[in-house]
């Protein structure tokens, strides 16, 4: 079946196979930076974002997103992705990078969405990432530091 999706913000028409999950229709696609992870939605290697929200691709049918706006790391350009790739190196919250596109992704979400996280926020929204290197403490450090640098306080008060 034909599927039509915006993705990193060029329209686009997919053949799509019957069952053919999101995930393997993105990387058969150029879009590398959504990684293989579990395939269950547990561990967050392969989140997008879908109309704005990061969601897992693993769990996601092609056919579902048909309409929708994709975004993967790979189309985000702007300021606040800058700024969070920029204090991620900086805070050490990089190591064997697996999990860092679904990091940014859950990050850049929360911080669309919430300029002035709390910490119980951050750790709310990287609920779905795992993470067996850093033990997630520089991650937090780098969203705080990125919701300083836009505008928020990241002590989570409004
Ligand atoms: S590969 Fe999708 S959540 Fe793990
Ligand atoms: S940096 Fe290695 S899994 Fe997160």
């Amino acid at each position: 079946m034909k599927v039509e999706f915006e993705l990193n913000g060029k329209e686009q028409k997919f053949d799509v196979k019957p069952g053919e999950v999101l995930l393997d229709l993105l990387r058969d696609n150029g879009c590398k930076s959504v990684k293989r992870g579990c395939e269950t939605g547990d561990c967050g290697a392969c989140m997008v974002l879908v109309n704005g929200r990061a969601m897992t691709s693993c769990t996601l049918f092609a056919a579902q997103v048909d309409g929708k706006e994709i975004r993967t790391v790979e189309g985000m350009e702007d300021n606040l992705t800058d700024q969070l790739k920029q204090f991620m190196l900086e805070a050490g919250a990089v190591q064997c990078g697996f999990c860092t596109p679904g990091v940014l992704i859950s990050a850049y979400s929360l911080l669309t969405h919430n300029k002035n996280p709390s910490e119980e926020e951050i750790k709310a929204a990287l609920d779905g990432n795992l993470c067996r290197c850093t033990g997630y403490v520089k991650q937090i450090d780098a969203i705080k530091e990125t919701a300083d640098s836009i505008g928020g306080s990241s002590d989570g008060k409004k």
